[in-house]
């Protein structure tokens, strides 16, 4: 039975980033309230929210206190006290995806002995050195590249912290598929995207769609993407990162409990975008269709190098004189070197005319920083 009737309209959401904010912004026009627990009542879902809930996101008390006003509860950040949901969800309160999902996915070994154990093909791990060359990965608190380490020689520096090691994938591509699996138990995937990486940062740059692969390749990575989400019992969107291996493989490399960077073009390129998927999944709405109606490059819009302060996008103008193109600015208050601060997604017809677009406006997507007022 759907959750979601006039009487059943408010989310909570644990952290306040630009996902909660792309997620409060689907799910006005369904019809939901939003709640949003974050310390910081400057950050960008804020705004948005009829409720702001002042507290960390290991904050027990301010964490109860939220779940108990909501209807049901979800995070946009997985840096969450699995405790205290779970304590939450003791308490009669309805988190999603659950507690126990979460405590797996933020041991990444954890994570990755779940997949292994649902026979999900990941590249082969273990907790001892196991020789060069290898990639070394912290068990928690990772990030955007932060935590993990490739390790060719001795001249490497291991990273210090609980760590384990992984096979260093020989990859073509790196592909991701969003996947949308709601408390009846209705699945969808999302068309297969490329992510692709800028090599100083180790930060996702462009995602790509559709990506350039075969109808077997594609078949197969929503296959697995949809397999390890029923395997840790997923309810809501989560992304499913994965390696196209030069010998043809497809690995599973993680997964994300919400809505991703690889799935923000589904805002514009998807007749339902990622967003409001989430917020029907979790609700027990119907699910929406995932067709991809048009080619679509999504570009982050990082902080510069050198940029702190006050963040600004000098080119603003020229962008929005494009057709096809579409700014989404986070409104973050502070830049900080290749902290994400917007994004650009270019939609064409083709995939070579997005592909082209999302290269010439490059330099209108720099953001640097200044320390005055406006
Ligand atoms: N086993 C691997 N082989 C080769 N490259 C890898 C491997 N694991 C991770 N990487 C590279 O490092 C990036 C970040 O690793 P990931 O485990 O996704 O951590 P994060 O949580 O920072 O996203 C990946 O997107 C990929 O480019
Ligand atoms: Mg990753």
């Amino acid at each position: 039975m759907p959750l979601a009737r006039p009487d059943f309209a408010r989310i909570g959401v644990l952290g306040g980033g630009q996902l909660g904010q792309m997620m409060i912004l689907a799910g006005i026009p369904l019809g939901f309230e939003f709640g949003v627990l974050t310390p910081n009542r400057h950050d960008p879902a804020v705004r948005l929210a009829t409720r702001h809930e002042p507290g960390a996101l290991d904050d027990e008390a301010a964490i109860h206190r939220i779940v108990s006003w909501a209807d049901v509860t979800t995070y946009e950040i997985e840096h969450v006290n699995t405790e205290a949901l779970r304590a939450a969800e003791s308490g009669g309160g309805l988190v999603l995806p659950r507690s126990m999902l979460l405590a797996t996915i933020n041991d990444k070994l954890e994570q990755k002995h779940a997949l292994r154990d649902a026979e999900i093909p990941v590249p082969a791990f273990a907790e001892r050195f196991p020789g060069y060359p290898t990639v070394q990965k912290l068990r928690r608190g990772g990030y955007d590249g932060r935590g993990v380490q490739v390790l060719r020689s001795d001249r490497d520096t291991p990273l210090d912290g609980a760590s384990y090691y992984e096979e260093l994938v020989d990859f073509e591509r790196e592909l991701a598929v969003i996947v949308g699996r709601s408390t009846s138990g209705e699945t969808t995937t999302y068309p297969v995207v490329e992510m692709e990486f800028d090599a100083d940062a180790n930060i996702c740059s462009r995602v790509i769609a559709p990506a350039r692969i075969t109808p077997s390749c594609e078949a197969r990575a929503r296959e697995i993407a949809l397999a390890a989400v029923e395997a840790l019992d997923g309810v809501g969107v989560l992304a499913v990162e994965l390696f196209l291996a030069r010998d043809g493989r497809i690995l599973a490399n993680e997964i994300a409990p919400r809505p991703h960077n690889s799935g923000h073009l589904t805002i514009e390129a998807c007749e339902t975008s990622q967003f409001e998927q989430h917020l029907r999944a979790i609700t027990g709405l119907p699910l929406g269709a995932t067709t991809l109606r048009t080619a679509a490059v999504m570009v982050n819009v990082l902080g510069d190098p050198g940029a702190h302060g006050r963040p600004r996008l000098p080119a603003i103008g020229r962008l929005l004189e494009r057709t096809g193109v579409h700014l989404h600015w986070y409104g973050k208050t502070e830049v900080r070197p290749y902290r994400k601060m917007g994004h650009v997604t270019v939609v064409a017809d083709d995939l070579e005319s997005a592909l082209a677009t999302a290269q010439e406006i490059l330099p209108e997507t720099r953001v640097t920083g200044g320390a005055d007022g406006r």
